[in-house]
């Protein structure tokens, strides 16, 4: 279930659609050749983290990163290229597979893996060492036009992770013209809901549980203080 704050809406596939050409591919590779002889390759590969392990610290602990990374979204891409195997569906970027897996109850294990490849990969970049605080000029205009002033945009950031019903993500993202804050549930992602992503939080207890244990506020606030790459978050609407 996709939840933007505040009320809840369907969205047209059309729209997801054309998302796909919208988006950018965050330097997944389309899928590799199997080498001649070889057992099939891996369709996806791991993207590498962009900052060390412990570049995060003390906000995000390295071994934290480890568990996240090496595990979960290892095992996320390693999932994904197991239920592709063979289906020859993994010809594309992955926003390709997980637009067209979207709302299909036979695709459901593919939609999960390939966003939450995607997911974490948007995630890695929506942070950096020495992150946090202000955004710099349009974007921060635009915050301020849409949240009346930066401070109620990251209380209203950090009361939407905080909401956030079990396991998901929080997100600022541009749908048309207009910035939103928006949370998903479990793996779904707006580029499956025609949305432009600018950042993303993720608010599985994985994320942050062996640093804040049951305290997501905390680590929400560290994420906008501490973290967020509003470099990156300014570049995807250029
Ligand atoms: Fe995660």
């Amino acid at each position: 279930m996709h939840r933007t704050v505040g009320f809840v809406r369907a969205h047209a596939r059309v729209v997801a659609r054309a998302t796909v050409m919208a988006c950018a591919t965050m330097g997944f590779a389309a899928a590799a050749a199997a080498p001649s002889g070889s057992k099939a390759s891996a369709a996806f590969a791991l993207p590498s983290l962009p900052w060390a392990k412990n570049a995060l610290e003390p906000y995000i602990m390295a071994r934290t990163i480890g568990f996240h990374y090496d595990k979960h979204h290892r095992a996320y891409v390693d999932n994904l290229n197991r239920l592709l195997e063979g289906k020859g569906a993994a010809t594309g970027p992955i926003e390709k597979v997980i637009v067209e897996s979207a709302g299909k109850a036979d695709k459901t294990a593919i939609f999960n893996n390939a966003a939450q490849v995607w997911n974490h990969t948007f995630f890695w970049k929506s942070m950096k060492k020495g992150g946090g605080g202000l955004p710099k000029g349009a974007l921060l205009d635009r915050i301020k036009a849409t949240f009346g002033s930066f401070d109620k945009f990251k209380t209203a950031f950090v009361a939407a992770g905080a909401a956030q019903f079990g396991s998901g993500w929080v997100w600022l993202v541009e749908e048309g013209k207009t910035l939103k804050i928006v949370t998903t549930a479990n793996a779904d992602t707006p580029i499956a809901h025609g949305q432009k992503p600018l950042v993303t939080c993720d608010v599985w207890e994985h994320a942050y549980y062996l640093d804040y244990q049951n305290r997501r506020k905390d680590f929400l606030a560290a994420f906008l203080d501490h973290l967020v790459n509003w470099e990156f978050a300014a570049a995807q609407l250029e």
